[in-house]
């Protein structure tokens, strides 16, 4: 659906569709520099990172293979506490893998954080972060994205795979939330 199928809910619309493709084009191309010659394996994390994951794995113009990773963070209401658990683990053994997580939103950071150290403890060859969205939160924990698609206002956003009670996942476009809708 459209921001327009949904005007009411949104107070404005942050990054357009064409506006997200436009940038996940330019970050393909610096992980088609950045990994030339060698494997990559991206893990995406769900379920944010699904629409993320399929338009950046067709921007990329060379082989990659594709895991899941589904957490839970423990926390209390919408804060994140850093508690991290797995409901589903990657199928795949990553020793010696190049590995690329694929994230929708970094905005604690705490997930995130706890993501990297595990899957470093993994004899990975290389553990890195790419998130579409980053709160400014994130930059005080000790969490370092490679990839950084757009920096955001801490303002509660939704589409493009980012949900509100699992709704507004299917929304093209990414959005600000109408406090109407959730208060
Ligand atoms: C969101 C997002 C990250 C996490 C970021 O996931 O996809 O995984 O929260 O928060 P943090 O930086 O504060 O730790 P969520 O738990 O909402 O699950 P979802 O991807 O299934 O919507």
């Amino acid at each position: 659906m459209d921001s327009k199928d949904v005007a009411n809910d949104l107070t404005k619309v942050l990054l357009t569709e064409k506006e997200i493709l436009a940038r996940l084009e330019e970050l393909a191309h610096q992980i088609e520099v950045d990994y030339e010659g060698k494997d990559l394996l991206l893990v995406g994390v769900l379920k944010g990172a699904t629409i993320l994951m399929s338009d950046l794995t067709r921007a990329l113009k060379r082989q990659v293979e594709v895991e899941w990773m589904a957490v839970s963070s423990y926390g209390s209401g919408t804060k994140s506490s850093g508690v991290v658990r797995i409901l589903k683990d990657l199928d795949a053994d990553i020793t010696n893998r190049n590995v690329l997580i694929i994230e929708d939103i970094l905005d604690s950071g705490l997930t995130l954080s706890w993501l990297q150290s595990n899957l470093r403890s993994r004899s990975a060859a290389s553990v890195e972060i790419l998130t579409l969205l980053r709160k400014p939160e994130a930059v005080k924990v000790d969490v370092e994205a490679k990839y950084i698609g757009f920096d955001i206002p801490p303002e509660f956003v939704v589409g493009y795979g980012l949900d509100y009670a699992e709704k507004y996942r299917n929304l093209r476009d990414i959005g600000v939330l109408s406090p109407v809708v959730y208060s």
